[in-house]
């Protein structure tokens, strides 16, 4: 049922040493098969369950309570940790259970430990695969079904773009280098990924994917960041490096790639990052060799990463900053002006902020996304019937999109329509069969039917 992706232009016949080294690299290795490694069996417990991670003949096996799971991909290098992902049909979902490098052990996947049950369920969207796989082709609407297997392994392309007419034809300038492009479409190359944000929105009728190296971010989609009285809560290296006064005074100059070779990382970290420093520094007055160590501390970062270890900061060294709460947010560089209300309203709406969601998304000429955003802040507001007018208009803007459906079933609900909003999560099964908040509605709107519903759920993942 899954067809492979078209094969990306090859690049080794002419830049074998790059592709070898590039292949080392975390990013050359940052999804792969669990085959691949070895690493130990173990069990342990969590409250009143089981688990266990064990290796058969034909591959992982995650164990939780009595439900076995095969893992499909790993996704990590493993430098910090690896996550682990299984599927069902054409869904994919992420097990519970995670490898820890730093402590050489099995573990809770991160977000679990506080929760009180753990289970296979949590669905693995189109984000989680635009950063790690290679490339992914999510089933437009759906929330975590895909159309063909995911590339693993990131790839030449994701910053070079397309490499078809450069390999038919080879010579400079018929490729991107991503070093000569303009300084926002430079770093917008390595944003794509490494600038998490605590938002990010595509425009209206835009996917991740649509991204390309040449582009600026914002004309695919803008991220948003968490706005504090003192700006330290800035946790993705894009972040951090922009709040450097080494790249506040060197204007656009300053880029990962000042310090940074994507294709290999350094034999000799040390004198590799001062020469990097020093390319701008020569003129400093000498007093230590490790400018990293002192500059750009390792920090303890929270289990499960997703936060700079590496301060990129770059500060004198002082003391340690304090967490301090979030006010607000905005954009990391703003979208057309046209978009502006939209992009932040989605924003705090997807950071539960409805009170500041609500009038932004209010303001905008509705697209199927915001009036879907905008349905939810009515219906958490107790104004059903205006939630089920615009999360209408959400549907019609997109009738195969499962989560939209599943949401105006929730608001017919709400407004007391029971048979609709059960057609309209029976719509939402139809269109994706593992989108379990769906069978968890059903059950809510027809109480007495709650077992029937929890095995149609069972019967499905086992399909
Ligand atoms: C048939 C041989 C061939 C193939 C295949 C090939 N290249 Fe090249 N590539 C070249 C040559 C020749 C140059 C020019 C080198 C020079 O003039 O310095 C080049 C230059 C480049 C440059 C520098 C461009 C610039 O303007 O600075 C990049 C980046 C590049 N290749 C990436 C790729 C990628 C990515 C692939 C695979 C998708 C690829 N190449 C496939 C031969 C090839
Ligand atoms: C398609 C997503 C993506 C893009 C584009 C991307 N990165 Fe990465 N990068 C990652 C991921 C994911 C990791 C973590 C890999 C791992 O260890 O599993 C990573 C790791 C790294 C590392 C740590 C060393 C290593 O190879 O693991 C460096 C340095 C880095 N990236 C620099 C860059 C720079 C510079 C750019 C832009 C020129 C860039 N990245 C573009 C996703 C990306
Ligand atoms: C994470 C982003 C990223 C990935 C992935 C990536 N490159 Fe590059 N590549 C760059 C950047 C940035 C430069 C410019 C380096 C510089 O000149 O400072 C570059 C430059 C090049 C060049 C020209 C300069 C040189 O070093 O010879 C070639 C050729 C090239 N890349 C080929 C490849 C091939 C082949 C792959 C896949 C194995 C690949 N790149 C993967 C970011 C990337
Ligand atoms: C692209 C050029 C560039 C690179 C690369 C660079 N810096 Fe800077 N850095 C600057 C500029 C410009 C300033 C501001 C003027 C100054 O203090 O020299 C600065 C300032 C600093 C400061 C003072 C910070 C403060 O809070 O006042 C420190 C410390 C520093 N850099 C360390 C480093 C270290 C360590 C590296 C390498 C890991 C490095 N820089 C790499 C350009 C650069
Ligand atoms: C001034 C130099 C400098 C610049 C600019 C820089 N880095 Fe780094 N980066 C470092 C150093 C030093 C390390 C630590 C390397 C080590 O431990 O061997 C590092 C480590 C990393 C790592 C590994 C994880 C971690 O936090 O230790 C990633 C990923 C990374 N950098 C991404 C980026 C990205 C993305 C950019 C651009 C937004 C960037 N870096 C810009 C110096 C830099
Ligand atoms: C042992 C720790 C240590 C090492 C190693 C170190 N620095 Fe520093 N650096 C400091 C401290 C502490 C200050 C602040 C001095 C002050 O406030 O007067 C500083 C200040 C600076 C500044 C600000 C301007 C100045 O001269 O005060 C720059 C730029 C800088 N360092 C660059 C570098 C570079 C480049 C390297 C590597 C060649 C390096 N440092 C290695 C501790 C270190
Ligand atoms: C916005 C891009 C982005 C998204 C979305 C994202 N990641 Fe990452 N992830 C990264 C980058 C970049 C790194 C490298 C370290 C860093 O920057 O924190 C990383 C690091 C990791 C690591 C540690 C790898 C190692 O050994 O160094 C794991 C495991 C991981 N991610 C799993 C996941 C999973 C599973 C998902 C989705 C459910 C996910 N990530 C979503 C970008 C992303």
């Amino acid at each position: 049922m899954w067809t492979a992706l078209l094969a990306m232009a090859s690049c080794t016949p002419c830049h074998e040493a790059i592709v070898r080294s590039f292949e080392r690299t975390g990013m050359g290795r940052s999804m792969t098969a669990p085959v691949a490694e070895a690493l130990p069996s173990q069990a342990g417990r969590h409250g009143q369950q089981n688990w266990a991670v064990a290796w058969r003949r034909d591959g992982l096996e995650h164990r939780v309570g009595g439900e076995t799971r095969r893992m499909a991909w790993a996704v990590g290098s493993g430098h910090e940790g690896k996550s682990y992902l299984w599927r069902a049909g054409d869904a994919l979902f992420q097990s519970p259970l995670a490898w820890y490098s730093k402590r050489g052990s099995w573990d809770l996947s991160p977000g679990y430990a506080a929760g009180a049950e753990i289970d296979f369920l949590r669905p693995v969207t189109a984000d989680c695969l635009f950063c790690h796989a290679g490339s992914s082709r999510p089933v437009p609407g759906s929330l975590h079904r895909y159309a063909a297997i995911p590339q693993p392994g990131i790839h030449c392309e994701r910053c070079h773009g397309d490499g078809a007419p450069h390999a038919a034809d080879p010579k400079r300038g018929n490729i991107v280098n991503p070093v000569r492009l303009a300084p926002a479409a430079r770093d917008s190359v390595c944003e794509q990924c490494h600038l998490s944000g605590a938002a990010r929105v595509p425009l209206p009728g835009k996917t991740f994917a649509d991204f390309r190296p040449g582009m600026v971010l914002e004309e695919v989609f803008s991220v948003y960041l968490p706005v504090t009285a003192k700006a330290f809560k800035v946790v993705s290296h894009a972040e951090q490096l922009a709040e450097s006064e080494c790249a506040k005074a060197s204007g656009t100059r300053m880029w990962c790639g000042s310090c940074h070779d994507p294709h290999g990382e350094p034999a000799e970290a040390e004198s590799w990052y001062r020469e990097r420093c020093q390319s701008c520094h020569a003129n400093a007055r000498p007093h230590g060799e490790r400018c990293a160590e002192c500059h750009m501390p390792r920090t303890a970062a929270s289990d499960g990463g997703h936060t700079a270890f590496t301060d990129h900061r770059i500060r004198k060294p002082g003391p340690a900053a304090v967490p301090v709460a979030v006010t607000g947010l905005r954009a990391w560089r703003e979208p057309e002006a046209q978009w502006r209300a939209r992009g932040l309203g989605l924003a705090y709406a997807g950071a539960g902020d409805l009170q500041r969601a609500f009038p932004l998304l209010r303001e905008t000429r509705g697209d199927g996304e915001a009036q879907s955003a905008l349905g939810l802040v009515y219906l958490r507001a107790g104004r059903t019937e205006e939630a089920v007018a615009v999360l209408e208009q959400a549907v019609r803007a997109e009738p195969r999109h499962s989560s939209r459906r599943l949401n105006l079933a929730a608001a017919l609900l709400a407004a007391g329509r029971r048979e609709r909003a059960k057609a309209e999560a029976e719509q939402a099964i139809a269109l994706e069969p593992l989108l379990r908040d769906a069978y968890v509605l059903l059950a809510e709107i027809e109480p007495r039917r709650a077992a029937y519903w929890r095995a149609r759920f069972e019967t499905e993942l086992r399909k």
